[in-house]
Protein backbone atom coordinates (compact mmCIF):
# COMPACT_ATOMS: atom_id res chain seq x y z
CA UNK A 1 0.00 0.00 0.00
CA UNK A 2 1.11 3.63 -0.73
CA UNK A 3 2.36 5.50 2.38
CA UNK A 4 -0.10 7.10 4.85
CA UNK A 5 0.68 11.05 4.57
CA UNK A 6 0.42 13.22 7.60
CA UNK A 7 0.46 16.59 7.94
CA UNK A 8 0.41 18.14 11.60
CA UNK A 9 1.14 21.86 13.14
CA UNK A 10 2.42 23.13 15.97
CA UNK A 11 1.03 26.25 17.09
CA UNK A 12 3.20 29.13 17.79
CA UNK A 13 1.50 30.76 20.85
CA UNK A 14 3.59 29.77 24.35
CA UNK A 15 6.11 28.01 25.55
CA UNK A 16 6.05 24.05 24.78
CA UNK A 17 5.57 21.85 27.93
CA UNK A 18 6.95 18.28 28.56
CA UNK A 19 2.65 17.83 28.06
CA UNK A 20 3.09 18.96 24.19
CA UNK A 21 6.25 16.60 24.37
CA UNK A 22 4.68 13.88 25.05
CA UNK A 23 1.69 13.86 24.00
CA UNK A 24 2.37 15.63 20.51
CA UNK A 25 5.83 16.01 19.64
CA UNK A 26 7.06 12.69 20.36
CA UNK A 27 4.32 10.67 19.03
CA UNK A 28 5.13 13.15 15.78
CA UNK A 29 8.80 12.12 16.10
CA UNK A 30 7.67 8.40 15.40
CA UNK A 31 5.25 8.49 13.09
CA UNK A 32 8.45 9.97 10.64
CA UNK A 33 8.97 6.10 10.56
CA UNK A 34 5.68 4.81 9.44
CA UNK A 35 4.44 7.78 7.37
CA UNK A 36 5.18 10.47 5.21
CA UNK A 37 4.99 13.11 7.19
CA UNK A 38 4.67 17.01 6.68
CA UNK A 39 5.10 19.33 9.85
CA UNK A 40 4.59 23.15 10.07
CA UNK A 41 4.87 25.95 12.64
CA UNK A 42 1.50 27.53 12.53
CA UNK A 43 2.66 31.46 12.88
CA UNK A 44 -0.69 32.28 10.97
CA UNK A 45 -3.23 30.77 13.69
CA UNK A 46 -1.20 32.91 16.22
CA UNK A 47 -2.76 35.94 14.44
CA UNK A 48 -6.08 35.06 15.80
CA UNK A 49 -6.05 36.54 18.91
CA UNK A 50 -3.98 39.54 20.35
CA UNK A 51 -0.45 38.90 19.57
CA UNK A 52 2.43 41.06 19.88
CA UNK A 53 4.46 41.04 16.52
CA UNK A 54 8.41 40.52 18.11
CA UNK A 55 7.32 37.88 20.72
CA UNK A 56 5.60 36.07 17.89
CA UNK A 57 8.73 35.98 15.45
CA UNK A 58 10.32 34.87 18.40
CA UNK A 59 8.24 32.18 19.68
CA UNK A 60 7.75 31.07 16.26
CA UNK A 61 11.74 30.24 15.88
CA UNK A 62 11.91 29.05 19.42
CA UNK A 63 9.09 26.27 18.22
CA UNK A 64 10.66 25.42 15.46
CA UNK A 65 14.25 25.15 16.71
CA UNK A 66 12.55 23.13 19.35
CA UNK A 67 10.87 20.84 16.60
CA UNK A 68 14.22 20.13 14.86
CA UNK A 69 15.64 19.42 18.29
CA UNK A 70 13.22 16.99 19.25
CA UNK A 71 14.16 15.11 16.16
CA UNK A 72 11.68 16.70 13.84
CA UNK A 73 14.36 16.26 11.45
CA UNK A 74 13.28 14.02 9.24
CA UNK A 75 10.33 15.35 7.09
CA UNK A 76 10.11 18.76 6.24
CA UNK A 77 9.56 21.41 8.85
CA UNK A 78 8.24 25.01 7.41
CA UNK A 79 6.54 28.44 8.31
CA UNK A 80 2.79 28.08 7.62
CA UNK A 81 3.35 31.91 6.72
CA UNK A 82 5.75 31.12 4.15
CA UNK A 83 3.80 29.20 1.75
CA UNK A 84 1.09 31.84 0.88
CA UNK A 85 -0.88 28.48 -0.65
CA UNK A 86 -2.16 28.19 3.12
CA UNK A 87 -4.07 31.78 2.74
CA UNK A 88 -5.28 30.78 -0.58
CA UNK A 89 -6.64 27.85 -0.07
CA UNK A 90 -8.39 28.93 3.57
CA UNK A 91 -10.22 31.52 0.99
CA UNK A 92 -11.58 28.77 -1.14
CA UNK A 93 -12.30 26.84 1.83
CA UNK A 94 -13.95 29.66 3.69
CA UNK A 95 -16.08 29.83 -0.58
CA UNK A 96 -16.66 26.48 0.62
CA UNK A 97 -18.47 26.71 4.05
CA UNK A 98 -21.00 28.26 5.75
CA UNK A 99 -21.11 30.94 8.40
CA UNK A 100 -23.39 28.91 10.63
CA UNK A 101 -20.80 26.09 10.69
CA UNK A 102 -18.22 28.21 11.84
CA UNK A 103 -19.92 29.86 14.33
CA UNK A 104 -20.87 26.72 15.74
CA UNK A 105 -17.88 25.25 16.51
CA UNK A 106 -16.96 24.97 20.40
CA UNK A 107 -14.01 26.65 20.29
CA UNK A 108 -14.99 29.81 18.76
CA UNK A 109 -17.56 29.65 20.96
CA UNK A 110 -15.51 29.67 24.07
CA UNK A 111 -12.60 31.51 23.05
CA UNK A 112 -14.85 34.90 21.48
CA UNK A 113 -17.02 34.40 24.75
CA UNK A 114 -13.64 35.21 26.42
CA UNK A 115 -12.78 38.79 24.76
CA UNK A 116 -14.17 41.96 24.03
CA UNK A 117 -12.96 42.17 20.74
CA UNK A 118 -13.28 39.01 18.18
CA UNK A 119 -11.28 38.56 15.17
CA UNK A 120 -12.84 37.83 12.20
CA UNK A 121 -9.72 35.45 11.52
CA UNK A 122 -10.73 33.55 14.97
CA UNK A 123 -14.01 32.87 13.37
CA UNK A 124 -12.70 31.50 10.14
CA UNK A 125 -9.97 29.79 11.89
CA UNK A 126 -11.22 26.14 11.08
CA UNK A 127 -11.47 27.20 6.99
CA UNK A 128 -7.36 27.78 7.79
CA UNK A 129 -6.91 24.42 9.89
CA UNK A 130 -8.95 22.45 6.61
CA UNK A 131 -6.70 24.62 4.17
CA UNK A 132 -3.72 22.90 6.28
CA UNK A 133 -4.33 19.31 5.94
CA UNK A 134 -5.71 19.64 2.74
CA UNK A 135 -3.13 21.12 1.08
CA UNK A 136 -0.89 18.34 1.83
CA UNK A 137 -3.71 15.64 0.42
CA UNK A 138 -3.05 14.12 4.08
CA UNK A 139 -4.85 11.23 4.99
CA UNK A 140 -4.03 10.87 8.34
CA UNK A 141 -4.33 14.13 11.02
CA UNK A 142 -3.41 13.72 14.13
CA UNK A 143 -4.93 15.97 16.44
CA UNK A 144 -6.15 16.10 20.38
CA UNK A 145 -9.65 15.85 21.64
CA UNK A 146 -9.92 19.39 21.63
CA UNK A 147 -9.44 19.69 17.37
CA UNK A 148 -12.02 17.37 17.02
CA UNK A 149 -14.82 19.30 15.54
CA UNK A 150 -12.62 21.18 13.47
CA UNK A 151 -11.53 18.13 11.73
CA UNK A 152 -14.84 16.51 11.11
CA UNK A 153 -15.24 20.12 9.38
CA UNK A 154 -12.53 19.32 7.38
CA UNK A 155 -13.96 16.20 6.09
CA UNK A 156 -16.82 18.17 5.41
CA UNK A 157 -15.42 21.15 3.73
CA UNK A 158 -13.60 18.39 1.89
CA UNK A 159 -16.58 16.29 0.80
CA UNK A 160 -18.21 18.91 -0.28
CA UNK A 161 -16.19 20.37 -2.59
CA UNK A 162 -15.22 17.24 -4.45
CA UNK A 163 -19.21 17.11 -4.90
CA UNK A 164 -19.54 20.34 -6.27
CA UNK A 165 -16.88 20.91 -8.02
CA UNK A 166 -15.09 16.93 -9.02
CA UNK A 167 -12.50 14.83 -6.94
CA UNK A 168 -9.89 17.64 -5.59
CA UNK A 169 -9.50 16.33 -1.76
CA UNK A 170 -8.18 13.39 -0.10
CA UNK A 171 -10.76 13.44 2.73
CA UNK A 172 -8.48 12.94 5.56
CA UNK A 173 -9.25 10.52 8.73
CA UNK A 174 -8.26 11.76 12.33
CA UNK A 175 -5.59 9.47 14.48
CA UNK A 176 -5.09 9.97 18.38
CA UNK A 177 -2.16 8.50 19.07
CA UNK A 178 -3.08 5.78 21.73
CA UNK A 179 -0.07 5.63 23.22
CA UNK A 180 0.30 9.53 23.70
CA UNK A 181 0.71 10.39 27.60
CA UNK A 182 -1.54 12.97 28.92
CA UNK A 183 -0.12 14.58 31.64
CA UNK A 184 -1.92 17.17 34.31
CA UNK A 185 -0.34 19.94 36.03
CA UNK A 186 1.97 18.96 38.95
CA UNK A 187 0.54 21.19 41.50
CA UNK A 188 -3.06 20.92 40.29
CA UNK A 189 -3.21 17.37 39.03
CA UNK A 190 -6.94 17.30 38.07
CA UNK A 191 -5.97 19.93 34.89
CA UNK A 192 -4.35 19.60 32.08
CA UNK A 193 -0.61 20.84 32.11
CA UNK A 194 -0.89 23.78 29.51
CA UNK A 195 1.59 26.16 27.96
CA UNK A 196 -1.33 28.95 29.52
CA UNK A 197 -0.47 27.46 32.42
CA UNK A 198 -2.65 26.67 35.49
CA UNK A 199 0.30 26.85 37.59
CA UNK A 200 3.89 27.99 36.69
CA UNK A 201 4.87 25.84 39.24
CA UNK A 202 2.96 22.64 38.01
CA UNK A 203 3.97 23.12 34.74
CA UNK A 204 7.63 21.68 32.65
CA UNK A 205 8.82 23.23 29.82
CA UNK A 206 10.72 21.97 27.26
CA UNK A 207 13.85 24.05 28.00
CA UNK A 208 13.83 24.17 32.14
CA UNK A 209 17.08 23.24 33.35
CA UNK A 210 17.70 20.11 34.98
CA UNK A 211 17.70 21.79 38.84
CA UNK A 212 13.97 23.66 38.19
CA UNK A 213 12.86 20.18 36.55
CA UNK A 214 14.16 18.48 40.34
CA UNK A 215 12.51 21.13 42.21
CA UNK A 216 8.85 21.21 39.89
CA UNK A 217 8.69 17.39 40.29
CA UNK A 218 9.97 17.02 44.16
CA UNK A 219 7.38 19.65 45.18
CA UNK A 220 4.19 18.06 42.99
CA UNK A 221 1.31 17.47 44.69
CA UNK A 222 0.25 13.76 45.78
CA UNK A 223 -2.07 13.50 48.53
CA UNK A 224 -2.28 12.05 52.00
CA UNK A 225 -2.00 8.26 51.47
CA UNK A 226 1.08 6.26 50.73
CA UNK A 227 0.21 3.43 48.21
CA UNK A 228 2.27 4.00 44.70
CA UNK A 229 -0.73 2.85 42.07
CA UNK A 230 -2.47 4.40 39.08
CA UNK A 231 -5.94 5.30 39.88
CA UNK A 232 -6.33 8.36 38.20
CA UNK A 233 -9.77 9.53 40.29
CA UNK A 234 -8.07 8.65 43.45
CA UNK A 235 -4.63 9.22 42.97
CA UNK A 236 -4.48 11.92 40.51
CA UNK A 237 -0.86 13.63 41.39
CA UNK A 238 0.66 10.14 42.05
CA UNK A 239 -0.51 8.52 38.57
CA UNK A 240 0.59 11.85 36.67
CA UNK A 241 4.28 10.91 38.35
CA UNK A 242 3.64 7.24 37.11
CA UNK A 243 2.30 8.08 33.77
CA UNK A 244 5.42 10.87 33.20
CA UNK A 245 7.85 7.96 34.18
CA UNK A 246 6.49 5.96 32.18
CA UNK A 247 6.49 8.03 29.09
CA UNK A 248 9.61 9.31 29.22
CA UNK A 249 12.09 6.01 30.78
CA UNK A 250 10.13 3.65 27.83
CA UNK A 251 8.59 1.25 30.37
CA UNK A 252 4.78 0.47 30.86
CA UNK A 253 3.07 1.94 34.05
CA UNK A 254 1.86 -1.73 35.35
CA UNK A 255 5.90 -1.94 35.53
CA UNK A 256 6.63 0.23 38.19
CA UNK A 257 6.98 -0.42 41.51
CA UNK A 258 7.61 1.96 44.24
CA UNK A 259 7.47 1.77 48.22
CA UNK A 260 7.75 5.96 48.67
CA UNK A 261 6.25 9.16 46.99
CA UNK A 262 9.37 10.22 47.65
CA UNK A 263 11.32 7.67 45.58
CA UNK A 264 8.83 7.79 43.05
CA UNK A 265 9.76 11.71 41.86
CA UNK A 266 13.01 11.21 42.20
CA UNK A 267 12.72 8.49 39.31
CA UNK A 268 10.32 10.60 37.44
CA UNK A 269 12.73 13.66 37.80
CA UNK A 270 15.50 11.61 36.42
CA UNK A 271 13.94 10.15 33.62
CA UNK A 272 12.27 13.55 32.74
CA UNK A 273 15.64 14.95 33.12
CA UNK A 274 17.01 12.45 30.85
CA UNK A 275 14.48 12.65 28.41
CA UNK A 276 14.90 16.55 27.84
CA UNK A 277 18.90 17.14 28.24
CA UNK A 278 19.55 15.92 24.35
CA UNK A 279 16.27 18.12 23.38
CA UNK A 280 18.01 20.87 25.55
CA UNK A 281 21.60 20.15 24.47
CA UNK A 282 20.54 20.29 20.83
CA UNK A 283 17.89 23.40 20.63
CA UNK A 284 21.82 25.11 21.97
CA UNK A 285 23.58 24.01 18.83
CA UNK A 286 20.65 24.87 16.95
CA UNK A 287 19.99 28.06 18.21
CA UNK A 288 23.89 29.36 17.82
CA UNK A 289 23.21 29.54 14.10
CA UNK A 290 20.35 31.21 13.43
CA UNK A 291 21.21 31.22 9.57
CA UNK A 292 21.29 27.85 9.26
CA UNK A 293 17.70 27.27 10.80
CA UNK A 294 16.56 30.46 8.21
CA UNK A 295 18.06 28.22 5.12
CA UNK A 296 16.54 24.49 6.36
CA UNK A 297 12.83 26.55 7.17
CA UNK A 298 13.29 28.31 3.45
CA UNK A 299 14.34 25.08 2.06
CA UNK A 300 11.67 22.94 3.74
CA UNK A 301 8.92 25.82 2.32
CA UNK A 302 10.18 26.24 -1.04
CA UNK A 303 9.67 22.18 -1.35
CA UNK A 304 5.93 22.25 0.04
CA UNK A 305 5.71 25.17 -2.48
CA UNK A 306 6.97 23.26 -5.59
CA UNK A 307 5.16 19.95 -3.94
CA UNK A 308 1.51 21.63 -3.54
CA UNK A 309 1.47 23.55 -6.25
CA UNK A 310 -0.39 21.09 -8.93
CA UNK A 311 -3.20 20.40 -5.93
CA UNK A 312 -3.51 24.46 -5.93
CA UNK A 313 -4.04 24.45 -9.44
CA UNK A 314 -6.10 22.13 -9.59
CA UNK A 315 -8.24 23.54 -7.06
CA UNK A 316 -8.84 26.83 -8.66
CA UNK A 317 -9.39 24.73 -11.75
CA UNK A 318 -12.22 22.89 -10.34
CA UNK A 319 -14.12 26.19 -8.45
CA UNK A 320 -14.04 27.85 -11.56
CA UNK A 321 -10.52 30.36 -11.32
P1 LIG B 1 -1.46 23.69 25.31
O1 LIG B 1 -2.55 23.19 26.19
O2 LIG B 1 -0.12 23.52 25.91
O3 LIG B 1 -1.73 25.07 24.78
P2 LIG B 1 -2.35 22.76 22.78
O4 LIG B 1 -3.77 22.78 23.21
O5 LIG B 1 -1.87 23.82 21.85
O6 LIG B 1 -1.42 22.74 24.06
O7 LIG B 1 -2.05 21.34 22.18
C1 LIG B 1 -0.94 21.10 21.32
C2 LIG B 1 -0.73 19.63 21.23
O8 LIG B 1 -0.14 19.16 22.44
C3 LIG B 1 -2.00 18.80 21.05
O9 LIG B 1 -1.71 17.68 20.23
C4 LIG B 1 -2.33 18.34 22.43
O10 LIG B 1 -3.05 17.13 22.45
C5 LIG B 1 -0.95 18.16 23.04
N1 LIG B 1 -0.97 18.43 24.47
C6 LIG B 1 -1.10 19.65 25.05
N2 LIG B 1 -1.08 19.55 26.38
C7 LIG B 1 -0.93 18.23 26.66
C8 LIG B 1 -0.83 17.48 27.89
N3 LIG B 1 -0.86 18.08 29.06
N4 LIG B 1 -0.68 16.14 27.81
C9 LIG B 1 -0.63 15.54 26.60
N5 LIG B 1 -0.72 16.18 25.42
C10 LIG B 1 -0.86 17.51 25.44
NA1 LIG C 1 -4.45 24.90 24.64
Amino acid sequence: PAPRRVFSAFQASGRLTLGNYLGAILPAVRLQDEAACVYAVADLHALTVRHDPAHLRARTREVATLLLASGLDRSPLYLQSRVPAHTELSYLMESTAHDGEMRRMIQFKEKSAAQEEVRLSLLTYPALMAADILLHRADLVPVGEDQRQHLELTRDLALRFNRRYGETFVVPEAVHPETAARVMDLAVPTAKMSKSAVSEAGTVYLLDPPADIRRKIMRAVTDSGSGVRHDPAAKPGVSNLLVILAACSGRPVASLSYGSYGALKKDTAEAVIEALTPVRERFAVLSADPAELDRLLAAAAARVIEETSGLMAAARRAIGL
